[in-house]
């Protein structure tokens, strides 16, 4: 029988509809959070048989049978264990590779047996290691107690090479260590330790075991933080620090706490807070927000509140919004992050910002208010483009449908506008299902930022070129005004000039090779729009309604200074628009994403 991945396993299991499984056989009513219903086991006739989905577990106050959803099928149906786990990964959907692709140990056991040792090693070094005095003074400076730092496994990386010859004694090959980024070779052939002079936070796996390092410098120096690089073991945006310390109380909670860095983490930990957990100094990658997802519905973003912070935040929101989650952020005082928050007030000065977190969405218009965007008309058209974006990541259909009827109230666009405004975005491209980042999608037309109100123009040409009646309403109803894309505008008025009888296609020989482009970029949409089913009149209908009651709120609100800014930075080239965001900001945000900083609005992160 072929071997299945324990980390699949556990993933069948967490997947797994404990109660529904349950549920066929025994008949089971909601107690709380639990289910109850009689023993299916020793036959009972009282309620005294608990499903606890929460813990994935189910239990007989009587007969005290108790196990999972697998050991459940293998008592009640005679299945071995294999056959259940497929039995359930059949029910979840989840794929079991057929014959085993690893048959007898795990290629990878040296290296997490060295990873072990290693960890062991620098541990004790912590503790006793005389050279360690200065990690033991760092520690006692930040106010973190040994016990903690044993507690947590910290360890001590000694700056030569004692390391190496450890772990030779110790029977660990160098070539091991190697490959488990413990030691780096150089081009002469010789190996030395990757860590040297660095307290070391171990990094585990959902299994507990010790796949990575991050290693802060003692004091001041570059950089500031080193990991462990990616090996077969350790793969950094696919796992969480602290995660396997932090699952049960996750799921107890029913909520996770991501914090930045590894001492907010400790420090929380430190302070009573258990559920809570830090991706590795990277943006939050979507394999780190589905991990989350299996544990917990809802994430409490608690970052830094400086404006790199804030784009981090944001992102980490449409993440997990992308993945189903629900997102509150909770915003820290400024110049504190939750480490030094807690090291100075305790438990007491963290409650009361977990209590006031608000949901993302909130938190976006709070920050929008505060910067008068909901103030003129003008700049709601932008505070929607910051807006819609969250609604877009969620994939709850009922978050977004919320998020929708929240943007409407709060800007007053009505929801009907709104709602075209989202249908006639470009689709999403194929594996990012709500991924609204224009850098990966489709080849840009003329961009909103330029022309607010670009995507309707598109919309609306697009119409009109596909043939058809639109092109004779347009004729009768649309002065060539309504376009302010040079390109759009001039499609537009090629097209009014044919013959009535000419094809639109007719006019391409006429128009410059910009609106040339344009209007094969126009048409090849239109075809591929009406091959999917979409109705071009109602295209039609909301791209005009659209484009009027922009020429309406041209009129009614004057351009404001910050507008003005704002847009004027964006007709910049990106490369001197770069020059604008704050160097401080710019290096701090380039260590969060490898993709770099996208502008100086913190809402503004995708
Ligand atoms: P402390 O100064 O130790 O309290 O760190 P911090 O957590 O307050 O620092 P910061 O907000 O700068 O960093 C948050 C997280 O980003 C850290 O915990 C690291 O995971 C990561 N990080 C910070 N600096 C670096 C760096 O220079 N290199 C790498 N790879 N990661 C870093
Ligand atoms: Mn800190």
């Amino acid at each position: 029988m072929s071997r299945i991945a324990d980390e699949l396993i556990e993933q069948i299991r967490d997947a797994a509809d404990l109660v529904g499984i349950i549920g066929e056989a025994v008949q089971l009513k909601r107690a709380g959070s639990d289910y109850r219903g009689a023993c299916p086991f020793h036959g009972g006739t009282h309620r005294n048989f608990a499903v606890i989905p929460k813990k994935g577990m189910y239990y007989c106050y009587v007969c005290h049978e108790a196990g999972d959803v697998f050991t459940y099928l293998m008592k009640k149906q005679g299945m071995d264990y294999p056959t259940a786990v497929r039995e359930v990964a059949r029910k979840v959907g989840i794929v079991v590779p057929e014959q085993g692709t690893r048959e007898g140990p795990d290629p990878r056991e040296p290296l997490f047996t060295a990873s072990a040792v290693a960890q062991e090693w620098f541990a004790t070094r912590l503790r006793e290691d005389p050279e360690a005095g200065v990690a033991r003074s760092y520690l006692a400076d930040r106010d973190i107690p040994p016990e903690v730092a044993g507690e947590q496994g910290l360890g001590f990386a000694p700056p030569g090479r004692a390391f190496v010859d450890a772990m030779k004694q110790l029977g660990i090959e160098e070539r091991v260590l190697v490959e488990a980024g413990l030691m780096v070779k150089r081009d002469d052939g010789t190996a030395s330790p990757r860590f040297r002079g660095r307290l070391l936070f171990p990094i585990r796996d959902l299994r507990g075991r010790v796949v990575g390092f991050g290693g802060r410098i003692l004091g001041q120096g570059e950089p500031k933080y080193l990991n462990s690089p990616e090996t077969p073991i350790f793969h950094k945006g696919t796992m969480l620090y602290n995660l396997h310390e932090a699952k049960q109380a996750i799921r107890r909670e029913e909520e996770v706490i991501l914090v930045e860095g590894y001492f907010d983490v400790l420090r929380l930990v430190l302070s009573g807070t258990d559920n809570v957990v830090a991706p590795m100094g990277t943006a939050l990658t979507p394999d780190q927000a589905a991990l989350l997802h299996r544990f917990a519905k809802a994430a409490l973003l608690l970052y830094d509140s400086d404006s790199a912070g804030l784009r981090a935040t944001f992102r980490a929101a449409d993440e997990c919004l992308r993945h189903g989650m629900r997102v509150k952020v909770a915003t820290m005082p400024e110049g504190e992050d939750p480490d030094t928050l807690v090291r100075r007030g305790g438990a007491a000065a963290l409650a009361p910002i977990l209590k006031d977190a608000v949901d993302v969405l909130d938190r976006k218009i709070q920050l929008l208010e505060r910067k008068g965007w909901f103030e003129g008309l003008e700049h709601r058209r932008d505070a929607l483009d910051r807006l819609l974006p969250t609604a877009r990541a969620a994939s709850d259909p009922i978050a977004r449908d919320l998020y929708l009827a929240r943007i409407s109230e709060r800007t007053g666009v009505s929801r009907a506008v709104l709602e075209r405004e989202e249908a006639s975005r470009p689709p999403a491209p194929a594996g990012r299902p709500a991924d609204p980042s224009p850098r990966t999608g489709p080849p840009a037309l003329p961009g909103r930022s330029r022309h607010p109100g670009a995507r309707l123009e598109q919309q609306l040409l697009k119409t009109i070129l596909s043939g058809g009646s639109w092109l004779e309403r347009a004729r009768g109803e649309i002065p060539p005004e309504t376009f302010e894309v040079p390109s759009h505008r001039e499609i537009f008025e090629a097209v009014r000039a044919l013959a009535p009888s000419a094809p639109p296609a007719a006019a391409l020989e006429r128009l410059s090779p910009q609106a040339q482009d344009a209007f094969q970029r126009v048409l090849q949409r239109a075809n591929e729009e009406r091959t999917a089913g979409v109705s071009f009149d109602e295209e039609y209908a909301g791209a005009l309604q659209g484009l009027r009651a922009r020429a309406v709120s041209r009129t009614l609100a004057p351009v404001s200074s910050v507008d003005e800014r704002q847009h004027q930075l964006n007709e910049l080239p990106p490369d001197q628009r770069k020059r604008f965001i704050i160097r401080k900001a710019a290096a701090k945000e380039a260590r969060r994403s490898p993709s770099g900083p996208s502008g100086s609005d913190p809402t503004q992160h995708s």
